[in-house]
């Protein structure tokens, strides 16, 4: 089970920090926010889509503090490449599988703060409309996109992406990338998502999809583990995306498992964390500083033991 929430119980300078940037009110943003992602877990036992906003909405300023503007796994193709680097061959991978050209309406559903659409948007000159839950990231999405210069080319929503707004069959690509995971917190909400896709895909149009999935469910203790640092439980990530696409009547054009190729994101992880102990111990206080470092080493063992990592192109076929 969850633990209290950490924002409420932090001595650091979190809450300080979040004071001197956003005032009062931006701090009683966060105490919400850490109520939202925590109640459903206490009283339902499980992750609800708006506590999954909550969540991105608490976690967006300390994720961009320590690790930039991206919110997914480093694809380490050599393994010789810096972290940035990682970061964006995997929106990079991710544009391949969705088959992008300049002349695509490209969805990208669970958009982060935009930095994926940024980047593919530069690289192909298509247009991109950003869906995403978390109202706290769209808002910063959208200052990023404006500082971008790509404000004609990409635009941010607030939405959820079970409920898409896009009409059926006006969109030449789907982007997916990292996020199948955080938006389906049922097995239901699963078929939902990949009908959705297809509902809004035109005939011919592709997907570039990549997740991490567990093969196997994790013990209690590797599930606290998992639930401190990804706000997931590893049984809710057991998953077979491709035979789901298929039996919606999609066609997988390319499969491949990057799980080896994404593990040193937490050797950087890990690496921040030491690196930047003294800020880390100020913001959230050692109790928690020290609990976060001991479970983010635990991570990459559970993710050895049961994870992969599947990158997916997936067509809507022509004839449907
Ligand atoms: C792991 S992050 C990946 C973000 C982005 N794709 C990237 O790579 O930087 C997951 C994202 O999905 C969004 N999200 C979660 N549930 C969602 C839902 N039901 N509808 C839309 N977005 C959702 C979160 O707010 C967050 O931005």
């Amino acid at each position: 089970m969850p633990e209290r929430p950490q924002i409420v119980v932090a001595k650091g300078g979190f809450l300080a920090e979040t004071y001197r940037t956003s005032g009062l009110t931006g701090c009683l943003r966060k105490i919400g926010a850490a109520l939202s992602m925590n109640l459903p877990l206490w009283f339902i036992g499980r992750r609800t889509n708006r506590s999954v906003g909550a969540y991105f909405d608490l976690i967006t300023d300390d994720a961009r503090l320590f690790y930039g503007d991206c919110f997914h796994f480093g694809y380490f193709k050599a393994g010789t490449e810096g972290f940035a680097e990682a970061l964006a061959a995997h929106t990079d991978l991710v544009g391949e599988m969705a088959r992008l050209d300049h002349q695509k309406k490209v969805l990208d559903i669970g958009c982060g703060i935009g930095a994926p659409a940024i980047q593919l948007a530069k690289q192909y000159g298509c247009s991109i409309l950003g869906v995403n839950i978390s109202g706290e990231q769209v808002r910063q999405g959208r200052e990023l996109v404006a500082k971008s210069g790509l404000s004609n080319k990409i635009t941010i929503s607030e939405g959820n992406a079970l409920a898409l707004t896009a009409t059926d069959s006006s969109i030449d690509s789907i982007l997916c990338l990292e996020v199948a995971g955080d938006i389906c917190v049922t097995k239901e909400q699963k078929t939902k998502l990949i009908d959705e896709m297809y509902r809004v895909l035109k005939p011919g149009g592709s997907i570039g999809f990549s997740d991490l999935v567990f093969t196997g469910k994790p013990s209690m203790d590797e599930e606290k583990a998992m639930r401190m640092i990804l706000y997931h439980s590893g049984a809710e990530l057991v998953t077979d995306w491709p035979a789901l696409f298929e039996k919606r009547g999609f066609v997988i054009q390319e499969k491949r498992n990057i799980l080896p190729q994404t593990m040193k994101t937490w050797d950087h992880t890990v690496a921040i964390y030491e690196e930047r102990a003294a800020e880390v111990d100020e913001r959230y206080g050692k109790a928690i500083a020290n609990k976060t470092r001991r479970y983010l080493r635990e991570i990459p063992k559970i993710l050895q033991k049961y994870a992969a990592f599947p990158v997916l192109s997936i067509q809507k076929p022509l004839l449907v």
